[in-house]
């Protein structure tokens, strides 16, 4: 059994293995994950309530209209089960139909993150006294590898656009490894974001208020706290881009003047010049074509889609 400090270690061997391999590469990147420690969830938390992150309550929306559709599309007598569930807010409007349907309702909250999994039980476990919540604290890959083994019908949730930070090759690499835990009758629940025009897509990922350029300058900040290093957050700007060729918004921390930093934790020395980008993110937006796409490739058939008004937000429902 590891002590907390050797655990600490551990922890922080992760941040300085891929701090040192990103800020050494070039282009220079850091990886997303990054961007969640205590002080960055918190802000995420935030960016899902602005005015320009449509996101979130797009996709909510969707959720609260369709849920009776959704839930006679996927089949009876379901079990659900979610990946990356976090504390499950959304989830809840599908909870609360399905058990107007089924006396019992089984929910599998798969995610890396323990804290937010106690929080989704507590949560649900006063709300909804007819559900029986099993959480399981598990990677993507673990997490998939537990589903193989929950018996019934199983309408696996994948929802909350996250599918669109993966790169094409890995979220179908990804796809198909959940799929290989699907049953004949199983059903995938899909949200992803829309490919839409940039003026809709830029402030969502640059609000006027700057609290997504606080999000991405803190990623710098958590190299200060947890490596000694001595990043001068004013020195950064926050960029997003809308990259069309791709089909992504690429966000990044651009240096505004050639200048130095150094990283003790890592005996690292960094020169940047001005103008210098360090790549933080993409988010891919899909277009209705990739979507069916996407899934074929990953052996899915898809059956049916759900979106909003302005078509900015997808569900959609695919079955092996
Ligand atoms: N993955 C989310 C998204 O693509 C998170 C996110 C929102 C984000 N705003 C951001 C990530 C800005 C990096 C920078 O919508």
């Amino acid at each position: 059994m590891a002590t907390s400090k050797q655990l600490q270690f551990i922890a922080n061997d992760a941040v300085a293995l891929a701090v040192r391999e990103g800020l050494s590469a070039t282009p220079r990147r850091l990886p997303c994950w990054l961007l969640y420690d205590a002080i960055g969830s918190d802000l995420f938390e935030q960016i899902t309530e602005l005015p320009e992150y449509y996101l979130t309550r797009t996709e909510r929306g969707i959720l609260e209209r369709y849920a009776g559709e959704i839930l006679q599309q996927a089949g009876p007598s379901l079990t659900l089960v979610e990946l990356g569930a976090g504390t499950a807010s959304k989830t809840c409007i599908l909870i609360e139909e399905l058990l107007q349907r089924q006396s019992r309702v089984l929910f599998y909250p798969i995610d890396v993150s323990p804290s937010a999994l106690d929080e989704a039980v507590r949560q649900l476990g006063r709300q909804f006294p007819a559900l029986r919540v099993n959480p399981i604290a598990a990677d993507y890959t673990g997490g998939v590898h537990a589903l193989s083994r929950i018996s019934g019908r199983k309408l696996v949730l994948y929802i909350g656009s996250s599918i669109g930070n993966f790169d094409i090759p890995d979220a179908i690499r990804l796809l198909r490894h959940i799929r290989q835990t699907m049953r004949p009758g199983d059903a995938l629940l899909l949200g992803a974001d829309f490919a839409k025009s940039p003026r809709i897509l830029l402030p969502a990922y640059d609000d006027a208020q700057g609290v997504t350029a606080r999000f991405t300058r803190n990623i710098l900040a958590r190299l200060n706290r947890e490596l000694e290093a001595d990043f001068c957050l004013d020195l950064f700007r926050h960029v997003a881009l809308w990259n069309r060729r791709d089909s992504r918004m690429e966000i990044y921390l651009e240096s505004t003047t050639s200048h130095a930093v150094f990283i003790p934790a890592l005996d690292m020395d960094l020169l940047l010049e001005a103008g210098e980008r360090i790549h933080i993110e993409n988010s891919y937006k899909y277009t209705p074509g990739m979507i069916g796409e996407l899934l074929r490739q990953s052996g899915f058939q898809l059956e049916q889609s759900w979106t909003d008004y302005h078509k900015w937000f997808g569900v959609h429902l695919a079955r092996v």
